[in-house]
């Protein structure tokens, strides 16, 4: 990078994490559209509220309708879209914030990129394993069904692929637990990792 110097800030993270009173993790769920990444995220939030922590989520329909509104659904757009969030979910935990990230982020290389840019002790990947039938039936947007039709290409599980994370931190198996289970068996796994 020519004629770029980045300030180096004077309160830094650890500090931030004192006041805070927490550590700062970014929470990556990846997995299909309709596994419930984003209700898992919402409720996931809304619990570490409850126990003060302070968190942020970020999710691929609300990041999409805005900073990466320019972006498609190509691989190479889904990377740089995963780039980005990459980048802003840094910017998240340098300020002491658990940073919940609801993105498909279908293949390893968008996942390994992520990682790389948030740095390995930090990303905490976990798997939100729905099975492809269930998430078409389910089918809350309808996306499925335009995906099947040919009238949305290049989507996930359907003309695009998701690649099984191989080694993630947690794997929660939604269809057998309830919403506030599936919350608390992530909870207890995070938490000695963000008490402050
Ligand atoms: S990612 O693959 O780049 O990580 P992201 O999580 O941001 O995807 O966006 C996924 C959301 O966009 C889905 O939940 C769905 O609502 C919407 N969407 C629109 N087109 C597609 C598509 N072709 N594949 C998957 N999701 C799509």
């Amino acid at each position: 990078m020519e004629h770029i110097y980045p300030v180096v800030e004077k309160v830094g993270r650890a500090q931030k994490e004192q006041f805070l009173k927490q550590k700062a993790k970014v929470i990556w769920l990846t997995g299909l559209s309709g596994a419930g990444k984003s209700t898992i995220g919402l409720a996931l939030e809304q619990e570490l509220f409850k126990r003060g922590f302070f968190s942020q989520i970020l999710d691929g329909d609300n990041i999409r309708a805005g900073i990466n509104k320019n972006l498609s659904f190509t691989l190479q757009d889904r990377l740089e879209n995963i780039r980005r969030i990459s980048e802003v979910c840094k910017l998240y935990i340098n300020s002491g914030i658990i940073t919940i990230s609801c993105f498909i982020s279908p293949t390893h290389n968008d996942r390994q990129m992520a990682r790389s840019i948030i740095g390995q002790e930090d990303f905490l990947e976990v798997f939100v394993n729905a099975p492809i039938e269930i998430c078409e039936k389910r089918d809350i947007k309808g996306l499925y069904a335009k995906a099947r039709r040919g009238e949305i290409k290049n989507f996930t599980g359907i003309d695009a692929p998701f690649e099984i994370p191989e080694n993630p931190f947690l794997v929660l198996n939604t269809q057998e637990k309830t919403i506030d289970e599936t919350v608390n068996e992530l909870i207890d796994k995070i938490l000695p990792l963000i008490q402050g």
